[in-house]
């Protein structure tokens, strides 16, 4: 399962070798960790055309100083950017700079939403989509960037810390919207405290990083798993403080169970369970096809009605599905499971304003790419390597970058993240 070319990669002679053969060159990236919590860097502020928002106040709380010589992260304030020409400045202002943003810093470019501008307007907001993903494509060196459309900076404030911290290491070339204040008393250091969250399939894998991580944060974690993985999931909640419960997330009557379990209610829903089984469609029977549909969507769409109706998460809580990059880009072999994944989509685009508005709860995705997991493992070598090199970033990401991006989500002060779908590929190819 290790990634022994990025480690060769990293070497003086894998250096030269890959830098003559013109092979991908990933560099080790910078996650967060107690001891390295923070960029290790400083911030360049700048600006492109006339903004409308006060930003300095929520960068200045990010803790990073002011650097203009050779910053850890860039932030481009483009949200007054209103035409095309206004875009010269982007180009004005980034170009000089680029070379100089250390290895795994970060550029993140502001913009407004798209609507309800002007179509002139609406031209050049697009434009920045175009021009983040493509220098994501280009910048190298583990350096990510990615678009944030919004328009409150205090309701932004979650997304920005994440974004420009090292928890975000394998996210780039995504565009995020923030919307309106969401009001919260926030712990930044234990956010989740005196919270309780669920993670489906916890036993392990990505699942078991994300109950890592919001216990980490100061939630107290369930790690629900099928009972078969009954001693896993025991061992993954002892070790956070938490509970285990044995349950198959596809039975009729999942949910009550759920909430019967918790009859305190529960603030933070993580849908990760999913399951693979892939065959090209010709070959696919229907014991192939339905288990996939039924794990990875339908049973999530029959827990969160259960668990939403029965007023069991409560208001300022979180739902987080987990989709995959097989869901908006297809893959070969995975019908039944692309067809899940942006099945999960849809769930979340369309529940996100009712679960709001209705329950004052936040509907999001996380969208994984190549994660280094058993599944991935057993995946065969030569469209092993191609998974994990087909990305801005040279490699597979670690089920780490699934937690933390979940854990931004799933932060009270994250309530103006809402309907989004955010991929933690890598800025992978496929469905870019
Ligand atoms: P994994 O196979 O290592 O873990 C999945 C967990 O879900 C297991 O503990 C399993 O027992 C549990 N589970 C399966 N069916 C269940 C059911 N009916 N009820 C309760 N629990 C059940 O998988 P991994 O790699 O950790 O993936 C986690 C999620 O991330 C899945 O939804 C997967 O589709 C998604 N994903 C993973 C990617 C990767 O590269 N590993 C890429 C894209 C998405």
């Amino acid at each position: 399962m290790a990634d022994r070319y990025l480690r060769f990669a990293g070497t003086a002679p894998g250096r030269l070798l890959t830098r003559r053969l013109g092979l991908p060159q990933p560099a080790p990236l910078h996650r967060f960790s107690p001891e390295r919590p923070s960029l290790g860097g400083g911030l360049l502020h700048l600006t492109a055309g006339k903004p409308d928002l006060d930003l300095a106040p929520v960068l200045a709380r990010t803790g990073l100083p002011e650097d203009t010589g050779h910053p850890a992260a860039v932030v481009l304030d483009a949200t007054g950017v209103r035409d095309v020409d206004a875009l010269a400045e982007v180009h004005a202002a980034l170009r000089p700079v680029v070379r100089s943003v250390a290895s795994s810093g970060r550029i993140v470019v502001l913009g407004s939403p798209l609507d309800p501008c002007d179509h002139h307007q609406a031209a050049a907001q697009q434009a920045l989509e175009g021009f983040v993903r493509s220098l994501g494509k280009e910048i190298g060196r583990g350096r990510t960037v990615n678009l944030l459309r919004l328009t409150d900076a205090g309701a932004a404030e979650s997304t920005l810390r994440f974004l420009l911290s090292p928890k975000s290491a394998y996210v780039s070339g995504q565009v995020i919207e923030t919307g309106a204040a969401q009001e919260a008393d926030v712990d930044w250091e234990r956010p989740l405290a005196g919270r309780t969250a669920l993670v489906t399939g916890g036993a392990r894998g990505i699942g078991e990083a994300v109950a890592a991580t919001l216990a980490r944060d100061g939630a107290r974690v369930v790690v629900l798993d099928v009972p078969q993985a009954e001693q896993d999931a025991r061992r993954v909640a002892e070790q956070l403080g938490g509970t285990a419960l044995a349950l198959d997330i596809t039975a009729a009557d999942a949910g009550e169970r759920i909430a019967a379990a918790l009859p305190d209610g529960l603030d933070v829903l993580v849908h990760n369970a999913g399951i693979t089984r892939d065959r090209r469609l010709v070959n696919m029977p229907a014991e192939r096809w339905s288990p996939v549909l039924e794990v990875n969507l339908a049973s999530m769409l029959r827990t969160t009605d259960a668990l939403l109706g029965a007023g069991a998460v409560k208001r300022g809580g979180r739902i987080v599905a987990t989709a995959s990059i097989a869901g908006l880009a297809g893959n070969a072999g995975q019908t039944n499971y692309g067809a899940s994944k942006a099945g999960v989509v849809g769930l979340v685009r369309s529940l996100a304003p009712r679960a709001l508005a209705g329950h004052g709860v936040t509907v999001n995705a996380v969208a994984p790419g190549f994660i280094e997991t058993k599944m991935t493992a057993a995946v065969p070598l030569f469209i092993r390597e191609a998974g994990r090199r087909m990305n801005s970033l040279a490699q597979g990401g670690l089920p780490a970058d699934v937690a933390e991006t979940t854990a931004w989500l799933a932060h009270p002060a994250s309530g103006a993240v809402n309907g989004q779908v955010v991929r933690v590929c890598g800025q992978s190819l496929l469905g870019a």
